[in-house]
């Protein structure tokens, strides 16, 4: 299908994982309606801003550091908590782009980011069972079937709380983009606008938009929404990805070869790292193409086995460690880093100057995934800059 055949809605037509069902078509309608005419959170020239700026990444000359919440609530936002994230920002991007010798790009997990792909859709305690939580964008944390009820009115709300964070966002005095998944089809759809001059269709809820690892399939909803949008987007790649899939999201996301449209978020996981990354970057490399490459050692390194999820620092160092030495194998730039990460400090993965034992993660506060602290991701951004100066200088 050719990019004429692409309208805002045209996801429609496809199979669409991980959208929840609501009761009340009407409610949604009424919502979508809302938001088409709602005001933009991103800019487009904000986003062009970026694209730019990612295309510099992909050929080696900047780094992109892409970070913050799993899943963002509708507490909040404010002042306080959006200037330490991007106090957090700058210490890192301080860190990596001494190490890197470029300048860092900043792309936050934010203002949008509110709505989760979950591998179940049912949630069971004990004799009782819900909707699983599917983000504060879809439906509410609380475990009761009335809260978990998905809502479209919601959506308005998530508008609102990502217009206002990105009010914030503007009164930092260095540019933090944001980002998020474009995971809520019929949130995103109402909030693509056109721009002026040239035509083309952007989204405006976000700068950067990626297609999740649940959601990627090629022939999906998913991707036929981010094939239309002019925005720079990403892929999640995980380990179930073929070389020749990702090539084949590579022509449909990314048909004419733009510099920094396309962002490849590889999470592999530490132990399978060096049975994939090689072959995606031959493949790609024999197909000509040159994709920003980037590292996100968070979610191929879930485990999953007491009541919650657990992540480990030495394990998710591990993983970067080889992502860097695979690339510069490959001659490859690895241009970036994706951290799930919050400045408060919280106790929710296992290791670095956090707890050692898992009957220790005493201050959990993440609605979805385990999040690196203030103190954690400093410690990893340094360990991070010290391998990627070895490898700079190789
Ligand atoms: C995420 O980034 O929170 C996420 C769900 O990632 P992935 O799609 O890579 O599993
Ligand atoms: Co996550």
């Amino acid at each position: 299908m050719s990019s004429v055949d692409w309208h805002p809605g045209s996801w429609r037509d496809k199979p669409a994982a991980q959208l929840p069902l609501y009761a009340d078509p009407d409610a949604l309608l009424a919502a979508e309606r809302s938001l088409s005419q709602a005001a933009p959170i991103a800019p487009i020239g904000e986003s062009e801003e970026l694209k730019r700026q990612l295309a510099e990444a992909a050929v080696g000359r900047a780094f992109l550091l892409q970070g913050g919440d799993c899943a963002e609530t509708f507490d909040g936002p404010s002042l306080d908590r959006v200037q330490s994230l991007a106090d957090l920002f700058a210490h890192l991007a301080f860190t990596l782009s001494a190490a890197t010798t470029t300048p860092v790009v900043r792309v936050a997990r934010i203002a949008g980011q509110a709505a989760k792909p979950r591998g179940i859709s049912t949630e069971q305690r004990g004799d009782q069972s819900a909707p699983v939580y599917r983000g504060d964008l879809v439906n509410g944390y609380a475990f009761d079937p009335a809260s978990r009820r998905a809502d479209p009115a919601r959506m308005l709300q998530g508008h609102a709380h990502a217009l206002a964070t990105k009010a914030l966002i503007d009164r930092l005095p260095s540019p933090l983009f944001t980002s998020h998944e474009a995971l809520l089809l019929p949130y995103e759809e109402p909030l693509v606008r056109r721009d002026a001059a040239g035509g083309r269709h952007w989204s405006v809820s976000g700068h950067f938009l990626w297609v999740g690892d649940r959601t990627r399939q090629p022939g999906g909803a998913h991707v036929e929404f981010l094939r239309g949008i002019a925005n720079p987007i990403g892929i999640k790649c995980g380990p179930t990805l073929t070389a020749q899939e990702l090539l084949a999201l590579c022509d449909l996301l990314d048909p004419d070869r733009e510099p920094g449209r396309l962002t490849l978020i590889v999470r592999l996981g530490a132990n399978q790292i060096d049975a994939v990354l090689p072959g995606w970057m031959r493949t790609l490399k024999a197909a000509d193409r040159q994709p920003l490459w980037v590292c996100d050692p968070m979610h191929g390194n879930t485990e999953r086995g007491g009541p919650r999820k657990l992540r480990r620092y030495d394990v998710m160092l591990a993983e970067v460690r080889r992502f860097l030495a695979i690339a510069s194998a490959e001659g490859i730039w690895p241009g970036g880093l994706h951290l799930e990460m919050t400045p408060e400090p919280v106790t929710e993965c296992l290791g670095g100057s956090g707890p050692a034992h898992p009957d220790d993660l005493s201050d959990w506060r993440s609605a979805c995934d385990p999040r690196l602290n203030g103190d954690q991701a400093l410690d990893f951004a340094a360990d991070v800059a010290r391998l990627a100066a070895q490898a700079v200088a190789a």
